[in-house]
């Protein structure tokens, strides 16, 4: 994986960045969301391209945004481009994550994921977090309503 780097995103990523999370799943985030979180000052919005001197050199293949209050990091987002899942892309920018929020002194890694997520869940439960709450019905659905599954990872 030597051949991806992690780095903040800045505004002139805004586009790839919308395109990418508009074409990778459902429900995604919308422009306003993702430009308000590169603008905010208690969130941190990444981005994984392709190292200079690799196939796609500084294209966008993944984006990620933590928020964080006090010593806790919730993970808000984490979308790698559609072409480009599946292909252990995710786990690495989560990786990248993980060690960005240990070296601020943070305690506790949070996040919230649909139920029926059940790519992401691997991804996540792979890294170390861990199951331990519902938010029933939290999330708006094809039909109805889904619930959330909350993960938390120590870090201490
Ligand atoms: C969730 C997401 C970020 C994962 O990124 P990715 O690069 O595709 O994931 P990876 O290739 O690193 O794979 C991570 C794990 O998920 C598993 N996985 C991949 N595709 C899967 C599928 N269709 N079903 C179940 N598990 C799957 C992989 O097998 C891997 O586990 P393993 O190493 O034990 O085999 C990506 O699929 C995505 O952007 N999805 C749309 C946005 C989204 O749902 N984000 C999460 C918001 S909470």
């Amino acid at each position: 994986m030597s051949n991806y780097i992690c780095r903040l995103m800045q505004e002139a990523d805004l586009n790839e960045v919308i395109e990418l999370v508009q074409q990778a799943g459902d429900f995604a985030w919308s422009p306003k969301n993702i430009q308000e979180s590169v603008l905010s000052s208690n969130d941190k919005s990444f981005v994984l391209s392709a190292a200079s001197g690799s196939k796609n050199t500084g294209i966008v293949l993944g984006y990620a945004v933590i928020h964080t209050v006090l010593d806790e990091s919730h993970l808000l987002n984490i979308v790698i481009k559609k072409k480009a899942q599946g292909k252990g892309l995710g786990d690495y920018l989560l990786q990248q994550l993980i060690d960005f929020v240990k070296a601020q002194n943070q305690h506790l890694f949070l996040l919230e994921v649909r139920a029926s997520n059940s790519k992401a869940i691997k991804l996540y439960e792979n890294v170390g977090f861990k199951r331990n709450g519902i938010r029933k019905a939290y999330y708006p659905a094809e039909t109805g309503r889904e619930d959330a599954w909350l993960y938390s990872l120590s870090l201490v």
